[in-house]
C-alpha cells in the first residue's frame, strides 16, 4: 500500500518519465491505439468539438442582453481561454499521452486529485454530451415539423420536463400547459408513461457506434462535419455583411456592462471543447508539436468567426431582436431569405454533431488512462483487437450520456457540465505554476512548447488592487462588505484565492498567463451560483467514496511499490 500518511499516499505523484516509459511499453506490446492524427484532423476535431450549439443557439440570448458589444465579450472570454489553452498545450508537448487534464493532474498534484479532475471531466463530456444531444434533437424535430413528418411529443421531449410541470401547482406559464398535455397524453405501460427524447438517444447510438469502430472513421466524418459547417458559417458571414446596417450598432452596450456580463456563461460555453484534442494524444503522429498548435490554431480561428459573426448579426437586426434560440436562422428569416434560414439550420444540425463526436470520443480515453492506472477496473482498459478504440469505455460512455438524456433535462445539466470544465481548466493552469515552480527549482528546462514567462508580479497585484477597489460597485453578491448571504461564497471564496495568487506571484514571481488562467476562470465559475456548487460538492463526495472504495485499493502506482 505504500508508505507515509494517507495523505502521502493519496497525493503520490506519477513522474512523467514513468508515463513515458509506460507509453513506450505498450507501444512496443502493440496495446496503444492507432496512430492516425496530423496537425489539420487535430485542428479539424478542435473546431468541431468547439464550434456548436453555442454559436447557434445561446449566442441570441448573450446578444440580447448586451447588444453589439457582445463582440467585446467574445475577444474578452477569448483571451481568458487563451491562458488555458497555453497551459493545456505545455502540458501536451510535455505529456504526450492520452487522459488530458486528469493525466496532468497526476504529475503535478498527485493521485487524488487526478481521480477527482477525471470524476468531473465526466461531467465536461459525459453530462455536456446530453446537454449538446438536447439541443440538437430540438433542431432535428423542427426539421422534421418543417418537413411535414412530426413526431409525436412524447418522443420528442424528456421526462423530467413534463413530470416536474405535471406536478406544478399555481400560476402555470405556457410552457408547462404544453408539458402536461404531453404527460397526460403520453402512452402508459404499468403505472410508467413513456416519454423521451427519441432523436437525442438515436444520435447517441449512431455516434458511439461510429467511434467505437474507429478513429480513423470518425477523423474522416468529424472532418467533413467541420468543412461544411465553416463553410456555412463564413456564408452567413458574408452574405449577412450586406444586410449589415450600421445604425444597429448603436448605441453599442444598450444594458451597460451588466449586460454585457449577464452572457459570460453562454460565451465561454461556446468555446468549450478546444481542450478536448488533447484527449487524443495517442493516436497522434506527432502530439509534441502538433496538439499545441492545434490547439491555438483552434481558439484562433474560432475566435476571429466569432467576433466577426457577433458584429454581422447585430448589425443586420437590432439586438433586441436576437432573443431567439436559432438567431443565425432567424437574421435571415427577417430579411426574407427563408431558403438561406433553412440551409443554416440544417448546418446546426451538423454542427452540433461533430461537437458530440468529439466529446463522444474524448470520454471513453479518460477512463482508459484511469483504468490503465488501477483507478477503474481493467475492462475499461481494453482495447478493442480490430478497431484499435478503447471499446468497452466507448459504450459504458454511450450508456452514461444516455442515462441523463432520459432521465434529466437540459437546464440541469448545462450549469454542471460547465462548472465541471471551468474546474480542469483551473487546475491544468495551476498545475504549470506548480511544474515550473518545480523546473525552476531543479534548473531544468523541458523541451517542447512552454508558456511564455512573464513575471506577474506587478500585474497581478494591480488587478486585485482594481477588483478590490471597484468591488462595491458590481452586482451585489461580489460585494463581500455588505449585507453577507449564501450566494456571496463563490464571490469569497474567489476573493481568497486572487488575494493569496497575488501574494504567491509577488513572493515567488509566478509566470502571469498562468495566474491569469486560475484567476479568470475562478471567477467565471463563482458566477455559476452557489447552489451548484453545491451540487457539484455532493458529486465530488460521491467520487471520493468511489475512489476510497476501489481506486485506492487497486492504484498502480503504489501496488508496483
Ligand atoms: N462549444 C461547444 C458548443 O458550443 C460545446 O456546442
Amino acid at each position: 500500500m505504500g508508505r507515509g500518511t494517507i495523505w502521502d499516499r493519496v497525493l503520490q505523484k506519477k513522474s512523467i518519465k514513468r508515463l513515458n516509459d509506460e507509453s513506450d511499453e505498450r507501444e512496443s506490446n502493440g496495446q496503444s491505439l492507432h496512430k492516425s492524427l496530423n496537425l489539420l484532423d487535430l485542428t479539424c476535431f478542435g473546431i468541431a468539438a468547439v464550434v456548436g450549439a453555442g454559436i447557434f443557439s445561446t449566442l441570441g440570448r448573450a446578444a440580447a442582453d448586451g447588444g453589439p458589444a457582445v463582440a467585446i465579450l467574445f475577444l474578452l472570454t477569448a483571451i481568458a481561454c487563451l491562458f488555458s489553452a497555453l497551459c493545456y498545450s505545455e502540458f501536451a508537448s510535455r505529456i504526450p499521452v492520452s487522459g488530458s487534464a486528469y493525466t496532468y493532474s497526476y504529475v503535478v498534484f498527485g493521485e487524488l486529485i487526478a481521480w477527482l479532475i477525471g470524476w468531473n471531466l465526466l461531467m465536461e463530456y459525459g453530462i455536456g454530451n446530453s446537454v449538446v444531444a438536447f439541443s440538437w434533437s430540438d433542431y432535428f424535430s423542427n426539421i422534421l415539423n418543417g418537413m411535414g413528418f412530426p413526431l409525436p411529443d412524447w418522443l420528442q421531449n424528456d421526462y423530467y420536463s413534463c413530470s416536474e410541470a405535471a406536478g406544478k401547482t399555481g400560476e402555470l406559464k405556457a410552457t408547462d400547459t404544453k408539458l402536461i398535455e404531453i404527460w397526460n397524453s403520453a402512452p402508459v405501460i404499468g403505472t410508467l408513461r413513456i416519454i423521451f427524447d427519441l432523436p437525442a438517444l438515436a444520435l447517441n447510438l449512431i455516434i458511439t457506434s461510429l467511434v467505437y469502430i474507429g478513429i480513423h472513421e470518425s477523423k474522416m466524418v468529424s472532418n467533413a462535419m467541420v468543412f461544411l459547417k465553416l463553410f456555412v458559417v463564413i456564408g452567413v458571414i458574408v452574405i449577412g455583411s450586406f444586410y449589415v446596417t450600421p445604425s444597429n450598432w448603436v448605441p453599442f452596450a444598450p444594458n451597460g456592462a451588466t449586460g454585457v456580463l449577464q452572457g459570460i456563461a453562454a460565451v465561454f460555453f461556446t468555446y468549450i471543447g478546444f481542450d478536448a484534442i488533447s484527449t487524443t494524444a495517442e493516436e497522434c503522429k506527432n502530439p509534441k508539436k502538433d496538439l499545441p498548435r492545434a490547439t491555438m490554431l483552434t481558439l484562433a480561428i474560432c475566435t476571429i468567426l466569432y467576433i466577426i459573426l457577433a458584429f454581422v448579426l447585430t448589425g443586420m437586426v437590432s439586438y433586441a431582436e436576437l432573443r431567439v434560440d436559432d438567431p443565425l436562422a432567424v437574421v435571415f428569416t427577417k430579411h426574407n431569405l427563408n431558403w438561406l434560414s433553412g440551409i443554416i439550420s440544417l448546418s446546426a444540425v451538423v454542427a452540433m454533431a461533430s461537437v458530440f463526436l468529439v466529446f463522444q470520443l474524448g470520454q471513453p480515453r479518460i477512463f482508459m488512462s484511469m483504468a490503465r492506472d488501477g483507478l477503474l477496473p481493467q475492462r475499461f482498459a481494453t482495447i478493442h483487437p480490430k478497431f484499435k478504440t478503447p471499446s468497452f469505455s466507448t459504450v459504458v460512455t454511450g450508456f452514461a450520456v444516455a442515462l441523463p438524456i432520459v432521465f434529466l433535462n437540459s437546464q440541469l445539466v448545462t450549469d454542471l457540465s460547465a462548472l465541471g470544465t471551468l474546474f480542469a481548466f483551473i487546475l491544468v493552469s495551476g498545475g504549470i505554476l506548480a511544474l515550473s515552480d518545480t523546473d525552476r527549482e531543479h534548473g531544468s528546462e523541458a523541451p517542447g512548447f512552454r508558456v511564455p514567462y512573464f513575471n506577474g508580479k506587478f500585474i497581478v497585484v494591480s488587478l486585485l488592487a482594481i477588483y478590490s477597489y471597484f468591488m462595491r460597485s458590481m452586482p451585489l453578491n461580489h460585494d463581500l462588505t455588505r449585507d453577507w448571504s449564501a450566494e456571496k461564497i463563490p464571490y469569497f471564496v474567489f476573493y481568497a484565492v486572487f488575494v493569496w495568487l497575488a501574494a504567491m506571484t509577488w513572493v515567488r514571481r509566478w509566470s502571469l498567463i498562468p495566474v491569469l488562467g486560475v484567476i479568470t476562470n475562478l471567477y467565471l465559475i463563482a458566477g455559476i451560483g452557489h447552489l451548484n456548487w453545491l451540487r457539484f460538492g455532493v458529486w465530488c463526495a460521491i467520487g471520493l467514496v468511489v475512489y476510497f472504495a476501489y481506486g485506492y485499493r487497486r492504484s498502480r502506482l503504489r501496488l508496483n511499490e
